[in-house]
């Protein structure tokens, strides 16, 4: 049985009086659980140093990681973060394509390859997110986007690419939407992206997850982690509400 990790996407949320208020509370929480699911919070980079010294040392199973990352290891790139700026405070998880830096910054496929690949060769652990919009979904482009967005990440990375990673299957419609995709309907696409990956390889993928994200609750979770494909999620707004997102660890952990 896979151990689920349940990542919590702060986005641009957050101060130090909400910081250590979550954290008391989530200190406390964390140790009976700890075990069997892996927890990852990616706060706005600059309070993870904060964060750091909240925290009880024992997490074992707790991260903190990154939203973004830049492609260069330093230079004029104002208001970037590089893979070893992210190493050197000790951080192993990062989150690359989502929607919202697709849209909102114009990332494109490659540039989003070309994160993963400068991830991989800094032993980082990439979330990748992909996923199709409404007018995708209703043209039935699903899979051929899942498809596209997968196949940029061979060309450049090449077949180990998604050993030791993680991807995120958000339909970009269900985030911060309350609508969250049916459980039937994201195992569906998650076996289909398990399979075509293992289709395209011809080693055994280690280490290697799949997680739901869009409008994750505590009453949608049990269902949604009972699905064979999904080994976890990318919380987005519940992740910022303690109750809620210990409720959802605690139902993955189940
Ligand atoms: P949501 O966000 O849970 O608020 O829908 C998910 C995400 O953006 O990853």
């Amino acid at each position: 049985m896979i151990k689920p990790i349940i990542v919590g996407n702060w986005k641009l949320n957050g101060n130090k009086i909400f910081i250590r208020n979550f954290f008391q509370l989530l200190n406390q929480f964390l140790n009976p659980y700890h075990k069997k699911c892996t927890t990852i919070i990616t706060p706005p980079i600059l309070y993870i140093p904060l964060i750091q010294k909240i925290l009880f040392s024992d997490k074992k199973n707790f991260f903190l990681g990154s939203q973004n990352v830049d492609i260069h290891t330093f230079g004029p790139f104002t208001g970037e973060v590089s893979p070893c700026m992210l190493t050197d405070i000790g951080i192993k998880h990062v989150i690359i394509g989502h929607s919202e830096r697709r849209f909102n910054h114009k990332e494109s496929n490659t540039l989003i390859a070309k994160k993963f690949h400068i991830l991989k060769e800094n032993k980082l652990i990439p979330i990748l997110c992909i996923g199709e919009t409404k007018e995708e979904k209703i043209n039935k482009k699903t899979k051929e986007i899942c498809k596209k967005q997968i196949d940029i990440i061979f060309d450049i990375c090449g077949a180990y690419a998604f050993d030791n990673s993680i991807i995120a299957y958000e339909p970009i419609w269900a985030i911060g939407s309350n609508h969250s995709a049916k459980p039937k309907e994201a195992q569906y696409i998650s076996y289909f992206i398990r399979n075509y990956i293992k289709s395209k390889i011809t080693h055994k993928i280690k280490n290697f997850f799949i997680q739901y994200g869009g409008s994750v609750t505590d009453k949608n979770a049990q269902e949604l982690i009972l699905q064979n494909d999904i080994d976890g999620f990318l919380v987005g707004g519940a992740s910022l509400k303690i109750k809620e997102f210990t409720k959802i660890i605690e139902i993955a952990n189940m």
